[in-house]
């Protein structure tokens, strides 16, 4: 019997960067989802979920295609299907999963299924996996099996991440360097809005065709970019339409957010870090319309709490999860008065977590 987890993941910086090939800066958390293994004699793999109560067995030399009736188990067989298009040998096993990251709450709880679920299956034959590679296999799963349109930071986050240290992605030539996170006496904390993110994929696809169409006009006039996030703010007015115009100034301003993370973090000026992140979520509030009345109200009720350096939206948005950075003196005032003022506002009780920046995809 062997054992796998994958992490889940939070977005410190930089949204709906990475299908416009900006830079993001993720972190791996310590919530996952865990795969047994166990070998079997017959052809064929069982997979089955003690927290999603459900059992699939798949004969390994039948094909496997898309089930909506099939529910999460969606996420490994895509993973299994696309293995054997590829002609890795899978060894006959049954997987059981195991997790404790909340699901559609936007820490990446699919990625963390399709990561682990390959790595699981490919440690059985192979020796050396690279964890890049694994990361555009299962963002392609994603893309195709399950058809979210999604970018390459959550697979890439949930494989690479690194314990303390937040995971520099450029997604536009797709590598990635670590940039020292601690945050000594301050805390990561993860609120979670417990609302259904009923809108969130036709909300998503339609944020990346304005981005598509923002950048066909802007290229008329400065055909030299091959992005947004190598636009600069200077060329906002080649765009009439307003909307776009919101679009690409979040994008644009977002990437400059970005850079200079990159450069306070690595001097751990988490002061400097928590304001470009409450910037970051007013731009992703106003002018790319991703927030909610939800987030919002998490956000800006952390963001009034002394000892709290900055707070924002973490994901794609329309619900699903906020983060704070706060001083560890003042986490338990920051909870309560979150709580509180959210049930207000929204009549739901929200969650918060405490959390610690961990490894990517591993063996346990
Ligand atoms: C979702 C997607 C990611 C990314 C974020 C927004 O999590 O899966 O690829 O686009 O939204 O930053």
């Amino acid at each position: 019997m062997k054992k796998y987890f994958a992490p889940g993941r939070v977005n410190l910086i930089g949204e709906h960067l990475d299908y416009n090939g900006g830079t993001v800066l993720p972190v791996a958390i310590h919530l996952g989802v865990t795969a047994t293994v166990q070998p079997l004699q017959e052809n064929v793999i069982v997979l089955s979920s003690a927290t999603h109560s459900f059992s699939k067995r798949i004969d390994l030399s039948d094909e496997i295609h898309f089930d909506k009736a099939n529910d999460w188990a969606n996420y490994p067989l895509g993973i299994i299907a696309q293995l054997k298009k590829e002609n890795h040998s899978l060894r006959p096993c049954e997987i059981i999963f195991e997790s404790n990251l909340p699901e559609a709450s936007g820490l990446s709880s699919s990625a963390a299924v399709e990561v682990v679920t390959a790595f699981a299956l490919l440690a059985q034959t192979e020796k050396q996996i690279n964890l890049s590679w694994l990361a555009l296999f299962c963002k392609q799963v994603e893309n195709d099996f399950i058809g979210v349109k999604c970018g390459i930071m959550d697979q890439y986050a949930v494989a690479l991440g690194k314990r303390n240290n937040a995971l520099l992605i450029d997604c536009d030539k797709v590598n990635h360097r670590y940039i020292p996170f601690e945050t000594g006496e301050y805390r990561l904390l993860v609120m979670n809005t417990k609302k259904p993110r009923s809108l969130i994929h036709s909300k998503y696809n339609e944020r990346k065709q304005e981005c598509e169409e923002a950048l066909k006009i802007m290229r008329t006039t400065k055909s030299e970019i091959e992005n947004l996030c190598q636009a600069d703010m200077l060329w906002l007015n080649v765009l009439s339409n307003e909307v776009l115009k919101r679009r690409a100034r979040h994008v644009i301003s977002e990437q400059l957010r970005v850079n200079e993370a990159v450069k306070v973090l690595q001097h751990n000026d988490l002061s400097t870090f928590g304001r470009l992140m409450n910037a970051s979520h007013t731009s992703l509030k106003n002018d790319y319309e991703v927030s909610g009345v939800e987030l919002d109200t998490l956000v800006e009720s952390a963001q009034q709490i002394n000892g709290c350096l900055g707070a924002r939206m973490t994901g794609a948005g329309f619900g699903g999860c906020a983060i704070a950075i706060a001083h560890a003196a003042s986490v338990e005032e920051l909870v309560n008065k979150v709580s509180e003022k959210y049930f207000s506002v929204t009549g739901l009780h929200c969650e918060v977590y405490e959390c610690k920046v961990s490894d990517g995809v591993r063996a346990r």
